[in-house]
């Protein structure tokens, strides 16, 4: 591209090459900005830095866009499944009807974890969190597998590792809840497809096995794919910056498990229905908590509301909210809590503060009604995120890979003291 961006420091033009995505969005190459001029960028938490280029996601927090690899997320949500989601992230491509087949197949195939892998379970606490249980044993898978320890061995190699992380991660996961019920876990069940196993490795019990319900399986399907990727975001960006070092993809994606956890990021679906039955037990005064959202000395904020690039509506929140309403009618369900969402959501969209800060509903906001509703149990709520997020975090992982990326490392500005003399302990006073 011929354009360039001048940037003018102490009196001095230094000038930096533009660059141009597909969809038109543009960005300063600032790579050699220190080695020409001595000054670094500093933008905390990256909220206008462009970490990489990628080809993967693309959304355009403005207008309300999402795409996966070009096709809009409304139609992937509507008409794929989460495994042919799945290839189209890892791929590029959607897959044709043997590529999928193929897939699944191997998927199935390794579907089951070592059974040394037992044994670490046994010693988690009855109350562990499942997140840190995922993430602590999706880490340990690295340890059965040592030919993934390098990234670069081949791409063979680095496709078998993805598709046995993405084969036995709903197995972990369904272990991590059975541990906290003190229930015998389950082993998969290669008939069922992927979505349908992971409910049966839930639910099921060895004396009393779990019949799928459709209307279950067909939800959490479109919640998967509606979380399958999101690009730079938090969890990725911690997948590329681990990844980065050429650490296994186990470990990165349990580093990205771990940044998934916290409440500004996946937790936050736990958080929206804990914040919502704690608005119904203390009486339903609606009003009160947007107020105290609203106010700066308390450390309340509403979750499920906001995020870092939607500043219009989240797509995701849109049809997830005509999905939470599907679900409920046809399970016949009828949530309190629902009830308090929807009256939440009306009094802060028409209040000038979220008006005025661009504060909408996200994703997460309604995702946990339905799993609430098809009987996903709140500890279990990032889980499911994670389940969605992992052909995302594999993608990025290996476009980072692929690319040969150089190791992350961001610059600092030093803000401390200044070089002083070490006094010795006798003379500190
Ligand atoms: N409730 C009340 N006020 C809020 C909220 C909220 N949920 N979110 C943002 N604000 C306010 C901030 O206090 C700030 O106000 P100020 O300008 O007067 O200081 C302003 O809106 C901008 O907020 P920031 O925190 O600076 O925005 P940022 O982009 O850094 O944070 C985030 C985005 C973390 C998502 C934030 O909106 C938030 O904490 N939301 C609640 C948690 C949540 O739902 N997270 C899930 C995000 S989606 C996902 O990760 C899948």
């Amino acid at each position: 591209m011929s354009e360039k961006a001048q940037i003018i420091l102490d009196g001095k033009t230094y000038e930096f090459p533009v660059y141009e995505g597909s969809e038109g969005e543009k960005a300063i190459d600032i790579s050699k900005l220190r080695d020409q001029s001595g000054y670094v960028t500093l933008d905390f938490g990256y909220k206008n830095t462009g970490a990489t280029t990628s080809a993967i996601t693309f959304l355009d927090g403005e207008q309300g866009i999402l795409h996966y690899r070009g096709y809009p997320i409304e139609q992937l949500a509507e008409k794929a499944s989460f495994l042919e989601v799945s290839y189209l992230l890892l791929y590029g491509e959607l897959p044709k009807a043997k590529e999928l087949n193929d897939f699944e197949n191997q998927i199935r195939y390794h579907s089951l974890v070592h059974e040394d892998m037992k044994h670490f379970f046994e010693f988690f606490p009855s109350n562990a969190h499942p997140m840190g249980i995922l993430s602590a044993m999706v880490n340990s898978l690295s340890t059965f597998y040592p030919k993934s320890q390098d990234p670069h061995r081949s791409a063979n190699d680095r496709m078998r590792t993805a598709v046995r992380l993405i084969a036995k991660f709903p197995t972990l996961a369904a272990i991590s809840y059975k541990n906290g019920l003190g229930h015998p876990y389950m082993y998969p069940d290669n008939k069922l497809g992927y979505v349908e196993n992971f409910l049966y490795m839930m639910y099921g019990l060895p004396t009393e096995p779990y019949k799928v319900d459709p209307v279950v399986a067909d939800a959490l399907n479109k919640l998967l794919i509606l979380h399958a990727d999101h690009e730079q975001n938090c969890s990725a960006s911690t997948v590329r910056m681990v990844g980065s070092s050429q650490a296994n993809l186990y470990s990165a994606v349990s580093a990205g498990i771990a940044a998934l956890w916290g409440p500004l990021h996946g937790g936050a679906n736990q958080e929206v229905i804990e914040m919502l039955e704690t608005i119904r037990n203390d009486g339903g005064d609606i009003q009160k908590w947007v107020n105290k959202a609203k106010d700066k000395e308390d450390p309340f904020r509403l979750f499920g509301f906001g995020h870092r690039v939607y500043k219009n509506f989240d797509p995701r929140a849109r049809i997830i909210k005509k999905s939470c309403d599907d679900v409920l009618k046809k399970m016949g369900v009828n949530d309190p809590v629902l009830d308090i969402a929807k009256q939440l959501e009306e009094i802060a969209l028409k209040d000038d503060y979220f008006i005025e800060r661009k504060l909408y509903p996200n994703v997460d906001f309604y995702s946990g009604i339905i799993y609430r509703a098809i009987g996903i149990p709140t500890r279990m709520f990032t889980v499911m995120f994670a389940l969605g997020r992992l052909p995302g975090w594999i993608a990025q992982w290996k476009e980072m890979v692929e690319n040969k990326e150089p190791i992350g490392r961001p610059r600092q500005i030093y803000t401390g003291a200044t070089k002083r003399d070490y006094v010795a302990l006798k003379d500190r006073g």
